[in-house]
């Protein structure tokens, strides 16, 4: 197997807004795979046509390396969902609903039985799952909406925003479950427009804004691709053109705009290159009252990205 999920040029259209933009995306298996953009990205829209619930104007898709076409519901067999803030029937309890969507996967009363306490352990709703779903919490809803999205034993999971709406709390419980499902084998692609949430779980992220992917990496590669430049604060006693022009000739320097005592130089690099800095301006009679380097952040990267294409519809 190679792809957990394969698109290409997937494309959704809502009248004359297109919400999914001829979309290329690859999910490896065994990745925690991000799929993080603004709110209208178009992340909810292309999981809606994932799971058989939109179809698309354009493109194809491969879920676990088969084919989908219409709705296929065999090929989601081994595909675990949780929709975007999922709301389940009040009246029921925890455990009846896991036992009524356990049925729907044709499992039986032996295997219900054992695979229901222990999800209900896992995303720690044990001890609740008898009291009704209408007296849960967001926190505890969004779990029994993990729980119900890997009662199949998936190999795919995908999750819509599974931490919206939580507090902190609640949000580092859904990391934690996260890790725990990829541990267990299984691929995880989940939403999200907070990006250190996509940063602290996710291997691999696809950056969508306005229906088209900006990126798609490992975390890693596309920190060090996009990230290759910082900023650095100088303040200098009596600020001097021949510093600043001597600093522009720096191989590493992109650019330096004085302003006051404050020179802001633009690096092309991440690597600190304070002690080249400072002796060149110590060279040139300067003296320097503080230094301050700022490197770029993903933050910045997510921001730089989606502003650059803020204009195209
Ligand atoms: N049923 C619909 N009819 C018309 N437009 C829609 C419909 N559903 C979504 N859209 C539009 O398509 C775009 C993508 O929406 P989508 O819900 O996929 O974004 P999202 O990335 O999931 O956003 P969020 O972070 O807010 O959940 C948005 O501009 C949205 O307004
Ligand atoms: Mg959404």
């Amino acid at each position: 197997m190679k792809h957990a999920i394969e698109t290409v040029g997937l494309t959704k259209r809502y009248g004359s807004l297109t919400a999914v933009n001829k979309l290329d995306l690859k999910v490896e298996h065994g990745t925690v795979h991000g799929f993080l953009g603004p709110n209208g990205a178009g992340k909810t829209t292309t999981i809606k046509i994932l799971m058989g619930l939109l179809r698309p104007d354009e493109g194809t898709i491969k879920i676990l390396d088969r084919e989908i076409r219409g709705d296929t519901p065999e090929a989601r067999l081994k595909v675990g969902y949780m929709p975007e803030l999922p709301r389940f029937p009040k009246h029921l309890k925890g455990w009846e609903l896991l036992d009524i969507y356990g049925k729907m996967y044709g499992m039986t009363t032996q295997q219900r039985g054992e695979q229901i306490p222990k999800l209900l352990e896992m995303v720690g709703l044990k001890g609740r799952e008898k009291d009704l779903i209408g007296k849960y919490s967001k926190g505890m809803q969004q779990r029994l909406g993990i729980a119900q999205a890997l009662l199949n034993e998936p190999e795919l999971v995908i999750l819509d925003e599974p931490s919206l709406g939580l507090d902190p709390v609640g949000m580092v419980e859904v990391r934690e479950l996260v890790r725990e499902i990829a541990k267990e084998g299984r691929t995880v692609f989940l939403s999200s427009h907070l990006l250190f949430e996509v940063e602290q779980v996710c291997t691999h992220i696809t950056i969508i804004h306005k229906g088209v992917a900006l990126a798609s990496d490992t975390i890693q590669n596309i920190y060090s691709k996009l990230s290759g430049s910082s900023t650095l604060h100088v303040e200098l006693a009596t600020p001097s053109d021949i510093i600043v022009e001597a600093l522009k000739k720096l191989s590493f320097v992109s650019d330096v705009t004085p302003d006051g005592n404050m020179l802001t130089i633009e690096l092309k690099t991440n690597d600190d290159v304070r002690p080249q800095i400072s002796q060149e301006i110590t060279k040139l009679g300067g003296v320097i009252v503080s230094m301050n380097l700022k490197g770029q952040t993903l933050e910045d990267v997510f921001m730089q990205l989606i502003t650059k294409t803020g204009g195209e519809k």
